[in-house]
């Protein structure tokens, strides 16, 4: 079996990170999402991974995924134009061949392994089989009619007056027939060929597509909020404790702190769940519960919890910020001047609340 990774597209939820970074790419707890993405691959052996890039950000992509801690024999394939996720599986006909395949939505993330999914597909071999979740509103999904025992009646794609509350996660296993189904589809209303068509289709020709439903949480990081629920739960499961940088005398770590090399904690409290970067400075300050803070920033004099602040920012003298996502290189400070006037310097789509 091999896997298809579909890492192009354009993230437009995720405004202003995603002008400069690929969704895919926005870090969880200090990682790209893609990398979980990896991670559950290689949990059920799987050793070729084709991924989908796009022209604009498939540099950005290789580069994440240069390192290879997985052994992969990693398949990099071009799609010229975001033309759809049935598209994406045309484009990667050669390299899949006639294998059997593991198709992941590079920004996608599961609490849970996928074992048993796969497990299913390799012992009842249908042509297709999709992972479900209930979700509140299905809306902006794809959305799946299911009968009594698991089986697929119909699917549609983001429809008005859902048929049901299971929402298709961006995760599918596919027979090389699906190939014969996506030469068969038109676009859909936003001009993309779907995926959900294609699954249809199969369908329509009485081929036997099986469901599987996620029981714990999806998190499909779309949106600011989506961004700090998905650190917070990650945080919450996955980060072991591990100081790995220095903590000087003066400073309290408590809880489970991932502390990465070069990173320095002078006369700061910090409260994990937590994770810091490599060579970044919290020096006098508090961080709290829920913080990820990306490599090489400075944190000074300020009190932090329930944010996610990337690569490279600078926080000053803020007496407290939350629930907030600080960008690349961003610099928040106060100045010394006792003024109540606000100073900015704020980028598109950006948004700030006082
Ligand atoms: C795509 C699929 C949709 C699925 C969703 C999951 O939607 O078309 O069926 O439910 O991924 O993330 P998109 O993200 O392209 O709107």
């Amino acid at each position: 079996m091999k896997a298809l990774v579909l890492a192009g597209g354009k993230g437009t939820r995720l405004r202003p990170l995603t002008y400069t970074i690929p969704k895919q790419l926005v870090p969880v707890a200090n990682r790209p999402i893609i990398h979980y993405v990896m991670d559950q691959i290689a949990g059920v052996g799987i050793r070729d991974v084709g991924v989908i890039i796009s022209p604009d950000t498939g540099s950005q992509i290789k580069e994440a995924l240069a390192e290879n801690p997985w052994r992969f024999n990693f398949s990099f394939i071009l799609q010229e134009e975001p033309r759809g996720l049935a598209h994406a599986v045309m484009v990667a006909r050669d390299f899949l061949g006639s294998d059997p395949f593991l198709m992941y939505l590079g920004d996608n993330l599961i609490g849970q392994g996928i074992e048993a999914f796969v497990e299913e597909f390799r012992q009842s071999k249908p042509e297709a089989m999709i992972l479900l979740k209930e979700v509140a509103d299905p809306r902006m999904f794809g959305v799946a009619e299911v009968d009594c025992d698991g089986k697929i009646r119909r699917l549609v794609e983001k429809p008005k007056v859902p048929p049901s509350n299971l929402a298709l996660v961006g995760i599918y296993l596919f027979s090389p027939f699906i190939h014969e189904a996506v030469l068969e589809i038109t676009p859909s209303f936003r001009g993309e060929l779907e995926i959900t068509d294609a699954i249809q289709k199969l369908l329509d020709r009485g081929k036997t597509v099986r469901s599987f439903i996620l029981e714990r949480w999806w998190l499909d990081t779309g949106k600011k909020d989506d961004l700090l629920e998905a650190n917070r739960v990650v945080l919450d499961e996955l980060v072991r404790e591990s100081l790995q940088g220095e903590v000087d005398g003066g400073s309290r770590v408590a809880g489970r702190v991932f502390l990465a090399r070069g990173a320095r904690i002078e006369g700061s409290t910090v409260r994990g769940p937590a994770v810091i970067g490599k060579g970044t400075i919290v020096r006098n300050s508090f961080i709290g519960p829920y913080t990820s803070i990306g490599n090489g920033c400075v944190v000074e004099g300020s009190a932090l919890e329930h944010a996610v602040i990337l690569d490279g920012a600078r926080i000053a003298g803020i007496a407290r910020l939350e629930d907030s996502v600080v960008g690349r290189n961003a610099v928040i400070s106060k100045g010394s001047q006792n003024s109540q006037a606000l100073r900015l310097m704020v980028g598109d789509d950006a948004e700030v609340l006082l």
